[in-house]
């Protein structure tokens, strides 16, 4: 198999990468699997990717593991989709931590189980001196709410007469030390941003792959990496 990671200019590697990882469900019809089985199958994929992101260099990796819409899902999917969590957390959590990864978590950890909410608690607090790369575990997470909140957040602290700034604002982001997004990868072969990281994506080279997320493997990342290399971004200048 070819070596992709080889053809990857480390000079040009994003430095925020996100992943909208789609396409468990229709992972598990294909196989005659139930839905919660493609997800187990794409949970298993998250720490390898986790970890080839490293190698590659990425800084900070963002991934959409539950929208605010996903509550509309069957109660059993959405009680799965926690429980899968938690499993990921209390089997991965060692070896995360021994790559270095640090957790952080964005979206309404409060709309979580308590126990979902303590294993996540866990994983950040255990992580919070590691440096080599920043996992952003975006749960309960939607791109409008994230902006809301930054608003309500600022006004917060508002003085009387005082306006608002897009640096003002970017302040108040969940996790406000993560940069904007350089690359942003779906899987599945649907073009959507889906209400993803509206704010950070604002000049982000979007990358859409035609692999269902149980399939997606570190070769698959490094692909985007080389078309992201291969794109020019001028960030509305010429
Ligand atoms: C989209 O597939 C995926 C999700 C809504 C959840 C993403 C969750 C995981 C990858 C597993 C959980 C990860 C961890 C670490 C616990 P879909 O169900 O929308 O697929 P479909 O569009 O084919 O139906």
């Amino acid at each position: 198999m070819e070596d992709y990671s080889k053809s990857i200019d480390p000079r040009k590697v994003p430095i925020h990468v996100a992943i909208i990882m789609d396409g468990n469900g229709r992972w598990a019809a294909k196989k005659k699997y139930p839905r919660i089985e493609g997800h187990r199958r794409g949970a298993e994929v998250v720490e390898p990717i986790v970890e080839a992101a490293a190698k590659a260099g990425i800084k900070y990796l963002s991934l959409f593991a539950f929208s605010t819409e996903n509550w509309a899902r069957p109660r059993d999917e959405v009680k799965g989709l926690w429980k899968l969590l938690e499993m990921f957390f209390e089997l991965k959590l060692d070896r995360i931590k021994e790559q270095g990864v640090k957790v952080l978590f964005s979206g309404g950890l409060q709309g979580l189980p308590a126990t979902s909410r303590r294993v996540i608690e866990e994983a950040v607090r255990q992580t919070k001196k590691n440096s080599r790369i920043t996992l952003n575990f975006c749960i309960n997470y939607g791109g409008r709410q994230e902006i809301v909140d930054a608003v309500n957040g600022w006004i917060e602290t508002r003085k009387s007469g005082e306006k608002l700034s897009e640096k003002k604002l970017s302040a108040f982001l969940y996790n406000p030390k993560i940069p904007d997004v350089d690359l942003l990868i779906r899987t599945s072969g649907e073009y959507r941003i889906s209400n993803f990281m509206l704010w950070r994506l604002a000049y982000a080279e979007l990358v859409f792959m035609d692999v269902l997320w149980p399939d997606f493997k570190a070769k698959h990342l490094y692909r985007a990496l080389i078309e992201y290399q291969n794109r020019e971004r001028r960030f509305g200048g010429v």
